[in-house]
C-alpha cells in the first residue's frame, strides 16, 4: 500500500475528477487543481453523485461523506505545494501540459513524482520540460476512472525504476491494475482504440451500416458494452481525433489517417456528450 504525504491532480474535467475521486477513496489527501472555479464547482458535483452511487451499492470502505473529507479544490497551483506526488490531467495539449510540468517542477519538493495522465504525447518529450525527467511518468487512467479497471503506466527515456516502482504502487492502491506500455504513440490502450474508432467514422461516412446498428454490431457481435460511435460520444470526438492525428503523425503510416467525417464533426462542434451532440443527440 502506498502512503502518500498530498495527491495532487492538475485539471478537473472528467478525468481529473475522477483520478481525484479515486484517490481519496484510496485513502490519500488529495487537492485538485483547476484554473476555472465553475469547473471546480462541476467536479465537486460529479465526485459526490459517483460516490453516492458506490456508496449505495456497497462499494465503499467509508461513507462517501467521509471520502470527500480528504477532497480539497484549488484555484491556485500553490496549492499542490505540499504534495509529493502529482497527476496532470490537463487539457490534451502539448504547450499547456509542457508549461504546467515547468511550473509544477519549480512549485513541488524536488523529491515529488510528476505523472501525466496524457493519452498520446511522448512522457520523454513531457519530462524533458522539467529538471526532474528521473521522476516523471504517464499514469494513463481510463474513463470513467471510478468503474473502469486499467492503469496504462508509460517510463519516459530517463524515468527511474523507483519512480515507476511508486507509480505502480499508487495505480494499485487505488484499486487499479497496472500495465507497463511503450512510450509510442496511443500507447497500448489507443493505439488499438482508436484505429477501431476511426474505422467506425469511416464505415459510417461510407453507409456501410447507420450509426446505431454499427454500434449495434460491435456491442452484439464483439460484447462491447458500448459501440465505438457511443463510446467516441463518451470519449469526446475532439480527444479522438487529437489521439488519430498523433498516430498519424508519429507512425508516419497513411492507415492511421483520420477519418474526414470525425474532423467535419469536430468542426462543427459536435464533440459528443459533453457538447450534447455528437454522432448521436443527448
Ligand atoms: N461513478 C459511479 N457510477 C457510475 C459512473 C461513475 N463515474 N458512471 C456510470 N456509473 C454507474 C451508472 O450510474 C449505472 O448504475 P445503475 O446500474 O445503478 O443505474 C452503472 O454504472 C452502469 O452504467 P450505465 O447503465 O450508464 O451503462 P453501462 O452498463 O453501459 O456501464 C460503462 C457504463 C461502465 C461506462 C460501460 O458502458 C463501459 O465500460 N463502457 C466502455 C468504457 C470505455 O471503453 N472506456 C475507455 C475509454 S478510452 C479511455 O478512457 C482512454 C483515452 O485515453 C481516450
Amino acid at each position: 500500500m502506498a502512503k502518500l504525504a498530498g495527491f495532487g491532480v492538475v485539471g478537473s474535467g472528467a478525468m481529473g475528477s475522477g483520478i481525484a475521486q479515486v484517490g481519496a477513496q484510496a485513502g490519500f489527501p488529495v487537492t485538485l487543481f483547476d484554473i476555472s472555479e465553475a469547473q471546480l464547482e462541476k467536479a465537486r458535483g460529479g465526485i459526490q453523485k459517483s460516490l453516492s452511487k458506490l456508496e449505495e451499492k456497497g462499494m465503499l470502505k467509508e461513507s462517501a461523506g467521509d471520502v470527500l473529507k480528504r477532497l480539497n479544490l484549488t484555484t491556485q497551483l500553490q496549492g499542490l505545494k505540499s504534495c509529493d506526488f502529482v497527476v496532470e490531467a490537463a487539457t490534451e495539449n502539448r504547450e499547456i501540459k509542457f508549461k504546467l510540468f515547468r511550473d509544477l517542477d519549480a512549485l513541488l519538493d524536488p523529491k515529488a513524482i510528476l505523472c501525466s495522465n496524457t493519452s498520446s504525447i511522448s512522457i520523454t518529450e513531457i519530462a524533458g520540460q522539467t529538471k526532474r525527467p528521473e521522476l516523471v511518468a504517464g499514469m494513463h487512467f481510463m474513463n470513467p476512472v471510478p468503474l473502469m479497471k486499467l492503469v496504462e503506466g508509460i517510463r519516459g527515456l530517463a524515468t527511474g525504476d523507483a519512480c515507476f516502482q511508486k507509480v505502480r504502487a499508487v495505480a494499485e492502491t487505488m484499486g487499479k491494475t497496472f500495465i507497463e506500455a511503450k512510450d509510442s504513440a496511443g500507447f497500448a490502450v489507443n493505439r488499438i482504440l482508436m484505429p477501431m474508432i476511426n474505422e467506425a467514422f469511416f464505415a459510417l461516412q461510407e453507409n456501410l451500416a447507420t450509426a446505431a446498428d454499427i454500434d449495434e454490431a460491435m456491442k452484439l457481435g464483439c460484447n462491447f458494452p458500448m459501440g465505438p460511435l457511443t463510446l467516441a460520444d463518451f470519449v469526446g470526438i475532439d480527444v479522438c481525433l487529437s489521439v488519430c492525428e498523433v498516430l498519424h503523425r508519429d507512425l508516419g503510416d497513411p492507415k492511421y489517417r483520420p477519418c474526414p467525417l470525425m474532423r467535419k464533426y469536430v468542426e462543427a462542434g459536435w464533440l459528443g456528450r459533453k457538447a450534447g451532440r455528437g454522432v448521436y443527440v443527448y
